[in-house]
């Protein structure tokens, strides 16, 4: 079994369809957060993240750049390793679903749990999104869409393996309701809970190697592929070392899994499930955190004009950002991602209390102390208040880490660097020099030492920053304990840490406009969906003069969109043309009329022209490049 001193996290493994953004970076920030908290309460740690690399969405992106799919991975996957590097995420493997180890074991299982009469085979009609790689039931869509995606799914007929998920359901709930740990935070386990009064349906894994064949193939049936989710969930048993390295396994297993709260019904119903199947323990934890989001919206690759946290980065550091991340959301809900709340947090927790702290310190110590962190005699009533404090942050902080409560821990240390503000403007060290020499080497001693504990609190969250202070101070050991800094230490030379951030207002406007200048890359560029369109209907809108509303076809999907074309064309010679559009643009109304997407035309002055394709060979729904 696991010790009790080995902590085996993991994140989602994330889809190669796109470059990685900000959700992707949250887990694994936070992921990285919580492995560093425990690698430092002296717990060895095996912290998991990588690559979910088969399916159709990520066969549709190589086939849109038209390349195989191993080799649209093999350049994917730099792409979240790079990005790892620059945020400072210190994981201990990285596995892709590709890999040979992963593909054994899940083989080996799907051969073990169809031995064992737990899959069989069957005709299924299911409505499927390509955005979550799953079938939904009638009963989980929402307006007849997915209630992720909010779009229209594909209705798919045809022979697949069904595993019995609905044979482990009563031992699910029974699991869930001894083990009160198990689905966290509590409101994600009712939701659990609430989802099994109903009969769970079987899980169809399988793919018809006609409609998909990126995956593995079924042991039992070469036509044949696993389906997504059968698949990549099993990469948590096959990187700590199932089948392939016992010690190895029985020394991380089980793991606390950390997940974005879309993903919980696939890791809270179906693995439990297949592990019940497979006679493997159940995880420790399943985690959901809440999302980040823009206004309403949930923060993901199309960013459309907001700020993307990840471009603050180079402007202000990646410790910053990490800090906003983990001090901003409180774990298990969602949260606001605006540039303002940025530099709020920024400026007064970093900036002002925490940077100040360092600065103010350093600085006396170089003017009255030679730069040499003083002697101090006794110490009085004031200091040893400080000490216990300390300690009692300390412990504080990894009883909230425990909980996963990262946001009130970093408060818990932030109040405390506040006190020592505080303390430092009552005693005043710098009036104390001239009157009281060897008070003013305590308060200043004691000041580096309160700053010392602080930054070593912080350095999880903070690992680079934090490291720059402790290395100053001449500390770096990572000893928790009150009085370890040494009198005599030299100070080196630092450059301030935290500058504030001058803010002009309106600041999102500010910081909008010097993140996004008039160029844009390649991948924004990217971004745009292009799209051809059948226009199947046109018509004026009442009470405005140059609007006109029209019904396309975009491929398979009938929508409407508004366009300011009425002074320029009759709505009956539109009919049948194929135009352009943007198809990925959030659906606005205008003059009360719904519009989704956008036309493109040539325009100058007066002068309009639509974009008409005027070829046979182009079909609606076809991708402009
Ligand atoms: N491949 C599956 C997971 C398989 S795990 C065996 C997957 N991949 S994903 O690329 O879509 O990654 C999603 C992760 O990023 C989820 O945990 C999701 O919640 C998280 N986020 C995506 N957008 C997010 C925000 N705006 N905010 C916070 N996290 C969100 O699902």
């Amino acid at each position: 079994m696991s010790g009790k001193n080995n902590y085996f996290l993991t994140t989602p493994l994330y889809y190669v369809n796109d470059k990685p953004h900000i959700g992707h970076a949250y887990t694994t920030i936070l992921a990285d957060v919580l492995a560093r908290f425990h690698r430092t309460a002296g717990e060895e740690v095996f912290f998991l993240t990588g690559l979910d690399e088969h399916g159709q969405k990520i066969q549709q992106a190589a086939d849109e750049k038209s390349i195989l799919p191993q080799k649209h991975c093999d350049e994917m996957a730099p792409r979240f390793t790079d990005l790892w590097e620059k945020l400072h995420i210190r994981y201990d493997d990285f596995i892709r679903t590709t890999e040979k180890r992963h593909k054994k074991v899940v083989q080996h299982i799907l051969e073990f749990v169809y031995e064992k009469g737990d899959i069989y085979f069957d005709e299924y009609t299911g409505q499927y999104c390509v955005g979550c790689e799953r079938f939904y039931t009638e009963k989980e869509l929402v307006d007849g869409k997915c209630p992720q995606h909010d779009k229209p799914l594909e209705a798919i007929t045809e022979k697949n393996y069904f595993f019995k998920m609905s044979k482990y359901q009563q031992k699910l709930i029974n699991y869930i309701n001894e083990n009160p740990d198990f689905i966290q935070p509590k409101h994600r386990k009712n939701e659990i809970l609430g989802f099994l009064r109903q009969p769970l349906d079987d899980l169809c894994i399988s793919r018809p190697k006609s409609r998909l064949n990126w995956g593995i193939e079924l042991p039992f049936d070469k036509d044949y592929v696993t389906y997504v989710w059968f698949d990549a969930l099993i990469n948590y048993v096959t990187a700590p070392g199932y089948l392939s390295d016992d010690k190895s396994f029985k020394k991380w297993w089980p793991a606390v899994h950390l997940i974005g709260k879309d993903i919980l019904m696939t890791h809270a119903v179906y693995w439990p499930t297949m592990l019940f199947s497979a006679g493997i323990p159940q995880p420790k934890t399943i985690f959901a955190h809440g999302w980040w989001l823009s206004g309403e919206s949930k923060m993901s690759k199309s960013l459309g004009n907001v700020v993307n946290p990840l471009d603050l980065i180079d402007k202000y550091g990646v410790d910053p950002l990490r800090y906003y991340l983990m001090r901003e959301m409180v774990l298990g809900q969602d949260a606001s991602f605006t540039p303002e709340s940025f530099i709020k947090r920024y400026n007064s927790d970093l900036a002002n209390d925490f940077g100040n702290l360092f600065s103010r310190v350093s600085t006396l110590i170089a003017k009255n102390f030679e730069n040499v962190i003083p002697e101090y005699n006794e110490l009085t009533e004031e200091e040893t208040k400080i000490q216990k404090s300390a300690e009692s942050v300390i412990m504080y902080v990894n009883q909230l880490i425990e909980k996963m409560r990262i946001n009130e821990a970093i408060e818990e240390i932030l109040q405390f660097v506040r006190s020592i503000n505080r303390y430092m403007e009552q005693q005043a060290p710098w009036k104390l020099v001239k009157t009281d020499k060897s008070a003013a080497a305590r308060v200043l001693y004691t000041a580096s030492e309160s700053l010392r504990i602080s930054a070593l609190l912080l350095q999880p969250v903070m690992p680079n920053r934090t490291e720059i202070i402790l290395d100053t101070l001449g500390a770096n050991g990572a000893n928790l304990k009150w009085g370890i800094l040494k009198s005599g230490t030299i100070l080196k030379k630092h450059s301030p840490l935290f500058p504030r951030i001058k803010v002009e207002e309106p600041v999102a406007e500010k910081v909008k406009q010097t993140i996004q200048d008039n160029i844009i890359t390649y991948d924004e560029f990217q971004k745009v969906e292009l799209k051809t369109a059948l226009i199947l209907k046109a018509e004026k809108i009442e009470g405005a003069d140059r609007l006109l509303k029209l019904q396309i076809e975009v491929g398979e999907e009938k929508q409407q969109i508004v366009g300011g074309i009425a002074e320029h064309y009759k709505p009956e010679e539109l009919i049948g043309k194929m135009i352009v559009i943007v198809a990925n643009l959030e659906p606005v109304t205008i003059c009360g009329v719904e519009s989704n997407g956008m036309l493109l035309a040539a325009k100058k002055g007066k002068d309009l022209s639509l974009i008409i394709i005027d070829s046979d060979k182009v079909k609606s729904g076809f991708k402009i490049f």
